[in-house]
């Protein structure tokens, strides 16, 4: 049926009707708020990187994880920064561990609060790579064993899901073994899946301190100009016991959100990422954009994609605006 039968401006003539027919919505339900744990006592440090994003340490944390929780987020990531590195990443494993001791506390206070952990190497070696290093390169299985410790460890500290974000192969199934020899069956593991070697990341690096001191990640991080590639990867991690898989970071891969949606219809988690973040919070500072509009757009874009769940530095921000309708 064509014009002027069909008018297909009579479904935008007011907001009760473009309500009505919206295809996408986004729901505070749908977002994990990422969070910085440091060593130390009392502080909480700014990531000037980052505007509005803070370091905690873990006696500071529980006013921010509050401030989650009240908003109505369902989760919180947690990434750690240790005060010591070394070459085999003792810190990440380590039973009193930063992230261990954020996690155990959090679960304490906030029982209905889901705890996600980044399982990573890149904050806790002194060469800030996401694995262990032997002669210059970074050796996966050995690399392997060490996420699969640091994941149980988490695990016992209460985390609800891990998420290793390393790209390390066959770190999913290594770690699905090790939770479930240790009695941590109903733990998930939300994997990187799809994690791309990204310029995007640079922010984050500065609140990690998780930068590489030598080279780069592009021998275990995907390569930017491939799709199909993240296709294997997820049907590889889904395999290995996956319960969640992420294609990171998200805008300048709605593509690959599209794709593993479509082809394997498993729940899909999208990271909204630090260079992402700080593009929008930089230009609004200016007054060149409206941060509310452009950050909604951006986020339902993700979830038009394919995307279930947002890990997004704008989750507290969102839920709120999303209260004010
Ligand atoms: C650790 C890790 C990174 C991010 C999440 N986990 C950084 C990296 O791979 O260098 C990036 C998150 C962000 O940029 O917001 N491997």
């Amino acid at each position: 049926m064509k014009f002027p039968v069909t008018r297909l401006r009579r479904l935008r003539v007011n907001e009760a009707i473009r309500r009505l027919v919206r295809e996408t919505r986004l729901d505070a339900g749908d977002l994990i708020y990422p969070v910085f744990v440091m060593e130390g006592k009392g502080s909480v440090v700014p990531v000037e990187a980052m505007p509005g994003i803070k370091r905690f340490t873990v006696d500071t944390l529980p006013d921010e994880i509050e401030s989650v929780a009240a908003a109505g987020i369902p989760g919180v990531i947690i990434f750690g920064v240790p005060s010591a590195k070394d070459g085999l990443a003792s810190g990440a494993w380590a039973e009193d561990g930063v992230v261990q001791r954020a996690v155990k506390q959090i679960k304490e206070r906030f029982t209905g609060l889901l705890v996600a952990t980044d399982v990573c190497l890149c904050g806790y070696t002194d060469h800030g790579h996401c694995g262990v290093v032997e002669d210059g390169r970074i050796v996966n299985d050995s690399s392997v064993e060490i996420l699969a410790r640091t994941a149980v460890s988490h695990a016992r500290a209460g985390a609800d899901i891990v998420a290793p974000s390393d790209m390390m192969d066959g770190r999913v199934g290594a770690i699905r073994r090790a939770l479930d020899g240790a009695g941590y069956e109903d733990v998930a593991v939300m994997a990187y899946s799809a994690k791309y070697a990204s310029a995007f990341y640079g922010p984050f690096r500065e609140a990690a301190d998780s930068r590489p001191q030598f080279g780069d990640r592009r021998s275990y991080q995907m390569d930017p100009p491939n799709a199909a590639e993240a296709l294997v990867e997820v049907a590889l991690d889904l395999d290995e016991g996956a319960d969640i898989v992420m294609v990171k970071p998200a805008l300048a891969y709605l593509d690959v959100i599209y794709r593993v949606k479509e082809k394997f219809g498993r729940p899909v988690a999208a990271y909204n990422v630090s260079g992402e973040y700080s593009l929008v919070k930089a230009a609004a500072a200016r007054g060149w954009v409206d941060e509310r509009a452009v950050v909604l757009e951006m986020l339902t874009a993700i979830r038009r994609a394919g995307a279930d769940i947002i890990l997004t530095y704008f989750a507290k921000d969102v839920a709120k605006w999303l209260k004010e309708g």
